[in-house]
């Protein structure tokens, strides 16, 4: 078994779990580095972290036309509601439900979320998922947390095998606390994302790896928007 992560650009992810296709936090038609139009994008599941701009902006368009379900905070999914989003999945922390694939779990985020109209977002979020035998750490945007060592705690004898973090800083949690961050959470591969989109957050990716690979933190993986890697499941 095994799953394929394709970055999109920013902060947006389609997964393919092998059951189906997730995509996470849909911003396409204004994202400057975006690899697709949202009208080209094909889901079964959308995954919100929280409802900033540069995480929603196409999430009511995909989800009216793909009738995906919508895995989001209580809030944005009363949000999503007045805007004729009904299939929506509203929750909180701790909480798991199934997806294609598998389960997906809604864990902490130190951030904030408000929607682009000013609404009050509810708690921002980040999602660890368990899909195609394959562990996932989606951060969302977030400073670094001391709860990341609880989250990369085996479970069932196996840790993360993916986590996608923010490198950009200013508005999420900057290189140096990345780092930090892969410390605790201990996962065998490392993506980045929330950085290069516009200038206040770029970041040298390259640079980031090779520090990654250095301290012996994880495999790094540094994509351009539209590629893809695909994770085996342990054991597989
Ligand atoms: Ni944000
Ligand atoms: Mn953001």
């Amino acid at each position: 078994m095994a799953i394929t992560l394709t970055w999109t650009g920013h902060a947006t992810w389609l997964i393919d779990t092998g059951s189906g296709v997730l995509l996470v936090d849909p911003f396409f038609d204004e994202c400057p580095t975006a690899s697709m139009k949202a009208k080209d994008v094909a889901c079964d599941t959308i995954l919100v972290t929280h409802g900033h701009f540069d995480h929603v902006a196409d999430l009511v368009a995909i989800a009216k036309r793909t009738q995906a379900r919508v895995l989001c905070a209580f809030e944005i999914a009363q949000w999503l509601a007045k805007q004729g989003v009904e299939n929506t999945q509203p929750m909180n922390f701790g909480g798991s439900v199934a997806v294609p694939g598998g389960t997906a779990k809604m864990e902490i985020a130190h951030h904030s979320s408000s929607l682009p109209d000013g609404t009050y977002g509810g708690n921002p979020a980040g999602w660890l998922l368990d899909v195609g035998g394959v562990r996932a750490y989606i951060a969302g945007d977030t400073a670094l947390f001391s709860d990341m060592q609880r989250i990369g705690r085996p479970r069932d004898g196996r840790g993360i095998d993916v986590a996608v973090l923010p490198i950009g800083d200013v508005f999420t949690m900057g290189p140096e606390d990345s780092y930090e961050a892969l410390r605790l959470l201990k996962p065998r591969i490392a993506l980045p994302n929330h950085y290069g989109t516009w200038p206040p957050i770029a970041q040298d990716a390259a640079v980031w790896a090779a520090r990654v690979t250095a301290e012996k933190l994880a495999e790094p993986r540094v994509l351009v928007p539209g590629g893809s890697v695909r994770i085996a499941a342990q054991g597989s």
